[in-house]
């Protein structure tokens, strides 16, 4: 459980999207969270107290002068009881209310009160959000610390398209998990490279060959780390997942491409983990125009190598980098991946059969072995891909105090 023994304040105000943050009230607890509600009066015209205590199992503050039944005041034990405080969706009203340091209902009282990490998540019409008002408040609030989710561009409910629609909640969340666990900010200051998904080969402007991978291994790793305090720069090839907002996403197609973006994010990187399903050949060459039928039963198509990406960083910069390999096979796994770990000179090579059960593409597990440059193995058991994540971050970061400083 993520976030076992923290407590989140969520604090909503009146907006369209204060919807959303009972998906997020949902997740926090899901993950373990002890998830307190402050609504701001007008949120309550959007959603009712009821939906967020439901879920949450724990009357929402309101009104100040509504005091519970304990001798605690209740927006002081709310504001000292928070190890995050996050405001999702946070109106303009709101967010120049905290900027000016006022403090006359329950949830501004709350947050003038707190000393917890105050996270903001804005959302409204975008005329709105880019008003010099409100852009020169939510830099004064910066200027204070607060941390901000920024709104994305999209359709608003008022009509207009921009700016101004709330983040997504899975951002938000990750971002809180940031601060809730930023005592273990062990990857802060590191530059950490991760490549992901599968890459496309193209045939001719219609057909490519790529790999079944998703890229959710890859994506994990890339959150995780962001989570622990990294730079993280993440090179994308295909896949199916969510943008992870905080980290920098280079996407390409081609392992020609992948191998560039990867070779220059690796200069200044402390450790490269390669878990993309980068393809070993490519067709010789490109037709500019679709390769036609004409009649023929059966056509060759001739392929060349790629680079082995992972090779080439092994032989620049092994030894002084840490670098990490995935491998995924149906034989042999273990020698598979000593041999490799030997061939490509990195610290360790994750393994994975893609015949056993909870591993391979696509699924949120994985059952893998570490297999390190000096011959132990590691076996691990099925977990989320997350969870094998931090074991994989853990490991890196081991072998990188290790490593030769130029
Ligand atoms: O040799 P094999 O392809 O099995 O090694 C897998 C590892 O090498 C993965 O970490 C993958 O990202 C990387 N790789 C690479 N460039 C290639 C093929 C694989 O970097 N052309």
């Amino acid at each position: 459980m993520l976030l076992k023994n923290k407590t989140i304040v969520v604090g909503v105000t009146g907006g369209i999207a204060a919807y959303k943050a009972l998906e997020l009230t949902s997740k926090l607890i899901k993950s373990g969270a002890d998830v307190k509600v402050v609504m701001t009066k007008s949120a309550t015209e959007f959603v009712r107290p009821l939906s967020f205590q439901s879920l949450s199992k724990k009357p929402v503050a309101v009104d100040t002068f509504d005091e519970p039944n304990t001798w605690e005041i209740r927006h002081i034990s709310l504001a000292k009881s928070a190890d995050v405080f996050t405001i999702v969706p946070c109106t303009a009203n709101v967010i120049g209310k905290i900027a000016s340091g006022i403090a006359d209902d329950m949830l501004t009282t709350t947050v003038m009160a707190t000393k917890a990490p105050v996270l903001i998540a804005p959302a409204m019409n975008t005329n709105m959000f880019e008003n010099p008002i409100v852009q020169n408040n939510i830099e004064k609030l910066k200027s204070y610390g607060y941390e901000f989710v920024m709104p994305t561009e999209g359709r608003l409910a008022c009509g207009d398209t921009g700016q101004g629609k709330l983040s997504d909640i899975n951002s938000i969340f990750d971002k809180i998990v940031c601060l809730a666990l930023s005592k273990n900010t062990d990857l802060k200051n590191k530059n950490i490279v991760i490549s992901a998904g599968a890459t496309i080969e193209k045939i001719d402007p219609v057909r490519y060959i790529t790999n079944h991978s998703t890229g959710k291994m890859g994506f994990a790793l890339a959150r995780a780390a962001y989570q622990r305090g990294a730079n993280v720069t993440l090179v994308a090839g295909s896949n199916r997942c969510n943008k992870i907002n905080g980290v920098n996403q280079i996407d390409i197609e081609s392992a020609e491409e992948m191998k560039t973006a990867v070779m220059t994010a690796s200069k200044n990187a402390d450790i490269i983990i390669m878990s993309a399903a980068v393809a070993d050949f490519k067709p010789n060459s490109f037709s500019d125009e679709k390769i036609k039928k004409s009649g023929a039963d059966h056509i060759t198509l001739e392929l060349t190598r790629n680079p082995d990406i992972l090779k080439e960083l092994g032989e620049k910069h092994g030894g002084t980098k840490t670098i990490i390999g995935f491998a995924m096979e149906t034989q042999n796994l273990i020698e598979n991946a000593q041999k490799k770990c030997a061939e490509k000179k990195v610290d360790f090579i994750v393994a994975n059969n893609l015949r056993t059960e909870g591993a391979g593409f696509g699924t949120d597990t994985n059952v893998a072995s570490i297999v390190s440059q000096d011959g132990s193995t590691i076996k691990l058991p099925k977990m989320s891909k997350l969870e094998l994540a931090d074991i994989i971050l853990d490991k890196a970061l081991e072998c990188s105090k290790n490593c030769k400083i130029l």
